[in-house]
């Protein structure tokens, strides 16, 4: 695919359609500040659809983007882009959000929650509804082993926060990284050990082709005993009645998702009542206005200026 970098000679004016997760007209104020000099819509409103060049959004549907035929880039308003993958969406590149204050808001919501189930914060709440004064279980920092499954920038980013607190770190990736912070595992091959060395697992894993159901029975059984499994990455990645299993009667203490496959989950799931189960609703890194407005713009520039944008997302790779 070779990327397209000069406007097209026949288009009037440059159009952009924008589907932000929430406050359209906010995002639509804010990017007309930085972009003054093009047509933005909030979509549902496109505009002339042949004039659309970009689209800087969250998700759109397929019949949507195809609508744009003249369209050059879509910037994803999200880390993850597999949603622009899809059979039937146009073979157009993807820039991929990268926002560090992503990254760091990410790294807290794992801090927050390996903390709860190392330190034992549940058990410290049922004795204050029991009017009790009683130190809960907690294990030292550096006994608690905490495994970063996907270490990419996010996953470099927990690393470091963990690190920074004196938790041993394992990373898990495809191809392994060298010079990173803690014990790097690499490939299918050191997936088991990684688990068995890990007592919180961070899941930061990608949607992709490679990576649907990689926490199936078989690898959840590998966990630690009495392990914490935290999902940032997606909810394709784990086999969810398997996780069940892995609570109910495998080594698996507690798991905190942040994303469920299909989201929300379905009314009748196991996850809602699950007593072990903790759900938030996909927001353990959001995309900001503030920061995230500022890297897609510096992106269309790039463009603009016959520069590649950054990250584009790896079609082959899936992220
Ligand atoms: C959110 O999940 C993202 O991929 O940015």
């Amino acid at each position: 695919m070779t990327l397209p970098t000069r406007p097209s000679a026949t288009l009037t004016s440059v159009s952009i359609v924008v589907n932000p997760y929430s406050e359209p007209e906010r995002w639509l104020a804010h990017l007309q500040t930085l972009l003054p000099d093009d047509e933005l819509h909030a979509w549902p409103e496109t505009g002339d659809p042949d004039a659309v060049e970009f689209v800087i959004g969250w998700r759109l549907p397929r019949a949507t983007v195809r609508s744009f035929v003249n369209l050059r880039y879509v910037l994803s308003l999200s880390a993850g882009a597999e949603q622009w993958l899809v059979d039937g969406m146009p073979d157009v590149p993807v820039v991929r959000l990268e926002d560090p204050s992503m990254s760091d808001e990410m790294a807290a919501y794992s801090l927050y929650w390996v903390m709860h189930h190392q330190r034992s914060f549940d058990r410290a709440l049922d004795h204050q509804r029991a009017r009790e004064w009683r130190e809960p279980a907690s294990v030292p920092a550096w006994e608690h082993r905490v495994g970063i499954l996907g270490f990419g920038l996010i996953g470099a980013r927990i690393a470091r926060a963990f690190s920074d607190l004196g938790y041993p770190v394992r990373g898990w990736s495809r191809t392994g990284r060298r010079g990173e912070i803690g014990v790097q595992y690499a490939g299918a091959d050191q997936l088991a050990s990684f688990l068995g060395d890990s007592d919180s697992v961070i899941n930061v894993l990608p949607s992709t082709g490679q990576t649907r159901h990689v926490l199936d029975a078989a690898r959840l059984d590998q966990f630690t005993e009495g392990s914490l499994l935290v999902n940032i990455g997606r909810g394709a990645t784990v086999d969810e009645a398997a996780l069940v299993a892995a609570l109910d009667d495998g080594p698996i203490d507690a798991a905190v998702l942040d994303v469920t496959d299909p989201e929300p989950p379905d009314e009748d799931s196991p996850l809602w009542d699950h007593p072990r189960v903790t759900l938030t609703p996909h927001v353990a890194g959001r995309t900001r206005l503030e920061t995230a407005a500022t890297l897609v713009v510096e992106n269309i520039e790039r463009i603009r200026n016959g520069d590649a944008p950054f990250p584009l997302l790896d079609r082959g790779r899936g992220y």
